[in-house]
């Protein structure tokens, strides 16, 4: 007999402890109102913030969201001044209401290549944030998980170099130890929404043995009982990392 299951349950014992959100879909949610898209990525920072409160009263310790890829300069300059806009006034905002809510906000991604005043925005609002106990919001911005492994790589050449240690010495771990989420687990759960199905350069390391979940829903569009059904189906799965 096949029952369908309830798909909003979630056993809280057993949640993902690292979600990753790849939000995708902004401008068909606004080509289909015809609206601007730049309406679309105002409406999905809105849904990014009901997500993350979701999160964070669930109990998810980690969720990582990609806001801004190192590819994502192809787009036009207005588009791009756009996007700029609304992460600079989310980073802004988050320390009136996430930080509030216990958030820890953190950015990843290349800071090279953002305005002065981003980066120093980055700073004050991870600064502000940090002693929070509750979940901790990666905002991937200019963020690319090869772009993330080259980086990883100098660093690790770099120190081999100075302290004269051999290639064969270098492990898995060195390698972790400098991603920009050094010291923080892999993703057990990774979602993208508007029906791509594809990482996009997201995570690539952490995302190894993550369980994938997608859905045609555009970003706006996804509401915290999607998110449920994303945890729920996960917690059906059977993870073997490699083994029986
Ligand atoms: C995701 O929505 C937001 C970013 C990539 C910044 P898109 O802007 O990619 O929306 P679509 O995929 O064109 O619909
Ligand atoms: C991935 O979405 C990047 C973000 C969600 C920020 P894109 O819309 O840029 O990805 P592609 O171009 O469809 O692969
Ligand atoms: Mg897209």
């Amino acid at each position: 007999m096949f029952f369908k299951r309830k798909t909003d349950e979630i056993d809280k014992t057993r949640l993902p402890v690292h979600i990753g959100i790849i939000m995708d879909g902004n401008g068909r949610w606004a080509k289909k109102r015809g609206l601007p898209r730049s309406a679309g990525h105002k409406a999905g920072a809105e849904s990014l913030k009901k997500i993350i409160t979701e999160a964070n009263n669930l109990g998810i310790k980690y969720a990582t969201v990609y806001a801004f890829s190192t590819e994502n300069w192809k787009r036009p300059k207005a588009e791009v001044d756009y996007l700029m806009s609304l992460l600079m006034d989310y980073l802004v905002n988050a320390e009136k209401t996430l930080a509030g809510e216990n958030v820890v906000i953190r950015a990843i991604g290349s800071r090279k290549e953002l305005s002065e005043e981003m980066r120093r925005q980055i700073v004050k609002t991870e600064e502000f944030t940090k002693n929070n106990t509750g979940i901790v919001m990666n905002i991937a911005l200019n963020y690319g998980g090869r772009d993330e492994i080259v980086h990883a790589v100098r660093e690790i050449c770099r120190e081999a170099a100075a302290e004269g240690k051999s290639a064969d010495d270098i492990t898995a771990g060195d390698i972790e130890s400098r991603l920009y989420t050094a010291g923080q687990p892999d993703v057990d759960l990774l979602i993208r929404t508007s029906g791509e199905q594809r990482l996009s350069n997201f995570m690539l390391w952490q995302v190894s043995y993550a369980e994938m979940w997608f859905t045609d829903k555009l970003w706006p569009d996804f509401k915290p009982a999607d998110l449920h059904r994303a945890i729920a189906d996960f917690q059906h799965r059977g993870r073997r990392f490699g083994g029986v």
